[in-house]
């Protein structure tokens, strides 16, 4: 069954029996827009269903992974309780039962990095820039980064990427368990395809309930934490706060909260 997948920013390729998607926005740095969260979770059902398919590569390609949801669709008008796009990718990516790979270069910002906690391997290039600046930009974590990342670390050091928000680099994102292995950045990509090769040679449904196993025990508050983080995102995203670190943003100057 040949993949549909019509968006600009996106290239699928189906071989091996891994199917690589390829995050293509490079002017924007990969930047996910609403359409492309979609694109992202529609490709992700269909992989799903497909029986042709035994893993999932994501990847940004040799450059940036992405820089997180596009800043500019955040400023578009839509009701506090409205969903916004990346809603809908968060389910697509957890209900996958095959696995996941993650081949990761340059940016890795906001969703850039949270989703790496819902993938099964992670390659990271050594010049990889991860960055959590959910508070930087007035809003707070999401798809359940507030529950990973210190069970994944410890309160302490999830707190400082969580609320100071600083750039953080591949070695350390190694060293709290972000990314299974740090590569040389030109072969981060080969490496990823390999170990999806290999695992797309494992029995496969031996391999699907090892990553049902794997994540069974969290499932339940991984989901209740989704749903918590959501509801106060969307006003978040909705707030003074936020509107100053957007437009801060589009004018390319510090956001000044002073008179919060
Ligand atoms: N949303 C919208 N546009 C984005 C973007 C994002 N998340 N990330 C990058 N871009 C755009 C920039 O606005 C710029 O567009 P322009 O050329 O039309 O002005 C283009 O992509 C290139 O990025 P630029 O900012 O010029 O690159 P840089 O090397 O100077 O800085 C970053 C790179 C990642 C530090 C910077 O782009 C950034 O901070 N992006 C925002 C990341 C973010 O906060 N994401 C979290 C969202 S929850």
């Amino acid at each position: 069954m040949p993949f549909t997948n019509s968006n600009e920013h996106i290239q699928t390729e189906l071989s091996h029996a891994v199917l690589t998607i390829l995050l293509n926005r490079p002017v924007k740095r990969n930047a996910l827009t609403n359409s492309m969260y979609t694109a992202l979770g529609e490709i992700f059902t269909q992989a799903e269903k497909d029986d042709a398919v035994r893993v999932v590569l994501l990847t940004g390609g040799n450059k940036d992974f992405t820089t997180g949801n596009d800043i500019t669709d955040f400023q578009k008008p839509r009701a506090s309780e409205q969903s916004y796009a990346a809603e809908f990718f968060f389910p697509a990516l957890r209900q996958l039962t095959k696995p996941v790979i993650a081949a990761v270069n340059g940016y890795a910002v906001g969703i850039g990095t949270t989703m790496l906690l819902h993938c099964d391997l992670v390659y990271a290039g050594q010049g990889t820039k991860f960055r959590l600046p959910f508070v930087n930009l007035g809003l707070c974590p999401e798809f359940g980064s507030s529950f990973l990342l210190p069970q994944l670390m410890g309160h302490q050091r999830a707190s400082e990427l969580l609320l100071l928000g600083n750039f953080f680099d591949a070695t350390m994102a190694r060293e709290v368990g972000i990314v299974t292995s740090v590569c040389i950045d030109e072969e981060v990509l080969n490496t990823a395809v390999e170990k999806a090769r290999q695992l797309a040679e494992q029995p496969p449904a031996a391999v699907r309930l090892t990553k049902y196993l794997l994540k069974r025990t969290n499932e339940t508050l991984i989901s209740e934490t989704i749903k918590i983080e959501t509801m106060y995102f969307r006003e978040r995203t909705e707030s003074p706060e936020a509107g100053e670190a957007f437009e801060a943003f589009a004018q390319r100057r510090k956001p000044d909260f002073s008179s919060f």
